[in-house]
């Protein structure tokens, strides 16, 4: 598995681990035995990590924005030597409709993946309750929070988890239906419910302006969310509160 250590990979090693055995490929010092140490840029102990292995997940990103066909180049590695063995790839709701350079690049990882010729399959989510947050917070650290006036539809990790886990051990199934959080929300409706959890008093704004280019109209759009698919059971308000609960970080950590 790729990415075994990100939020999203930590959730599904946990999952996996009930059902299987697990070997992680990291760049990390000090892993857990059965770990491999190694790094797709390069290609060094992917060898060694998909010796013996039956299936895999790629839930890798460099989550370089910058350059983000880095993150294609890694896929076409990890396909170069995956042999026969299926391969399991998380994705976005809406990179075919989305001119962001980082959701071009997870389509382009997409489409190597369908014409490599071996068994696979592709889930896209959209955005994980963790990266709403991760944007929420820096925005309310003023008074007076100025939010952009956009829908999302955030997912739990661990109910995508729950998905890809059985995805990567069931039969190969090409691209399946996506998988979207619980509930369509106004960002700035999420900000007020990040205030309450986190015990935070700040004015919420609405953005008086349209944030301009050709991705921006797309989120206007709705081409990330997926609401005919709410199939996370968590709601932001819910992560949250469990994220409070568990070690009271809310308004400092990620
Ligand atoms: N965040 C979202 O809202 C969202 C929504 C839908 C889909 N996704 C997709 O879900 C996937 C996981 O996202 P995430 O937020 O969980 O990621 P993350 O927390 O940023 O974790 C990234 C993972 O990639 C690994 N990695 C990065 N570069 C590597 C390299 N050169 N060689 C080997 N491993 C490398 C890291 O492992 P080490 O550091 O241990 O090497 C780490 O485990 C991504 O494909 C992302 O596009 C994300």
């Amino acid at each position: 598995m790729t990415g075994g250590t990100g939020v999203l990979g930590r959730a599904l090693v946990e999952r996996l681990k009930e059902r299987a055995e697990v070997r992680v490929l990291s760049r990390r010092e000090g892993l857990p035995t059965g770990s491999v140490r190694g790094d797709l840029e390069s290609g060094t102990g992917l060898a060694q990590a998909l010796d013996g292995v039956d299936a895999i997940a790629h839930c890798a990103t460099s989550a370089d924005y910058r350059h983000p066909e880095r993150d294609v180049a890694q896929t076409r590695r990890l396909l170069a030597e995956r042999g026969e063995r299926p391969l399991t790839y998380i994705s976005i709701v809406g990179v075919d409709e989305i001119p962001f350079a980082y959701y071009r690049a997870k389509l382009n990882s997409e489409l190597a993946i369908a014409q490599s010729g071996a068994p696979w399959t592709v889930l896209r989510a959209t955005q994980f309750h963790d990266l709403v947050l991760r944007f929420l917070r820096p925005i309310a650290r003023p008074p007076i929070a100025l939010v952009p006036n956009l829908t999302v539809q955030p997912v739990d990790v661990g109910d995508v988890a729950d998905r890809m886990a059985d995805l990567v051990l069931g039969e190969p199934a090409g691209r399946v239906p996506d998988m979207g959080g619980p509930e369509v929300t106004a960002l700035p409706d999420l900000m007020r419910t990040y205030l309450s959890v986190a015990g935070l008093q700040r004015r919420v704004l609405r953005m008086p302006v349209r944030l301009p280019g050709r991705t921006m109209a797309a989120f206007r759009g709705g081409a990330h969310l997926t609401p005919d698919h709410p199939d996370g059971r968590v709601t932001f308000a819910e992560y949250l509160e469990r994220l409070r609960q568990s070690d009271g970080t809310i308004s400092s950590a990620y």
